[in-house]
């Protein structure tokens, strides 16, 4: 089994919806969490993963953590050694996936409240490794800043999803398929 797949298998999905949704958790589809936000798509989400490449140890950002299981998923791919640091927009979501995600004991995993007018969490940067679970128009150069030399970051932008490498100075970006993504705001 990859680790994705072991990811997977440890953190069910089932423990980040609302108890209205549980029923269809096997559903390959996104899920609605209220505010007209969704828990994605599993095989969308798989694909992320996949392409994101984590490593045990590696500092992770998840912007749009939404019901916290992609924080999860992230923070059983980092282990214990690592740090993940997801950041939502949406006050009562952040609450509700931070105790989503409190109930699972991973305590190097953290869920925060998006400051206005602030993209991710630059103040905490960089990080090795940026999911990003909502669709700008362009690719967000606030989010490039924050990425590490050797960083990865995989984000749908305009309805594709991107692979963002950075070496040094040097951005490689490569296209990995069409999907639907609520916006990032
Ligand atoms: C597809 S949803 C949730 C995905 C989440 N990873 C999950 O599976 O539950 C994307 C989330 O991004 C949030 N979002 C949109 N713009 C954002 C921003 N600028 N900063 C942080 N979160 C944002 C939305 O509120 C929404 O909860």
């Amino acid at each position: 089994m990859d680790s994705v797949a072991g990811a997977f298998e440890a953190v069910p999905r089932v423990g980040f919806l609302p108890s209205r949704q549980r029923r269809r958790a096997a559903y390959d589809g996104p899920l609605p969490i209220g505010d007209g936000q969704t828990n994605s798509q599993p095989h969308t989400v798989r694909a992320m993963l996949e392409l994101l490449d984590v490593r045990p140890g590696q500092r992770v950002l998840d912007v749009g953590a939404g019901s916290g299981w992609t924080t999860a998923l992230l923070a059983h791919l980092t282990g214990r050694d690592g740090t993940v640091k997801g950041v939502e927009l949406v006050p009562r979501i952040a609450q509700w996936g931070k105790e989503n995600l409190d109930s699972h004991q991973m305590p190097w995993a953290t869920i925060e409240l998006a400051e206005p007018g602030v993209l991710g969490l630059p103040r905490q940067a960089p990080y090795d490794r940026i999911l990003v679970s909502a669709e700008p128009p362009a690719l967000p150069d606030e989010l490039v800043a924050q990425l590490a030399d050797d960083g990865r970051m995989v984000i749908p932008v305009a309805g594709v999803m991107l692979l963002v490498v950075k070496q040094g100075d040097d951005l490689q970006v490569s296209r990995h398929g069409y999907y639907r993504f609520v916006p990032l705001r």
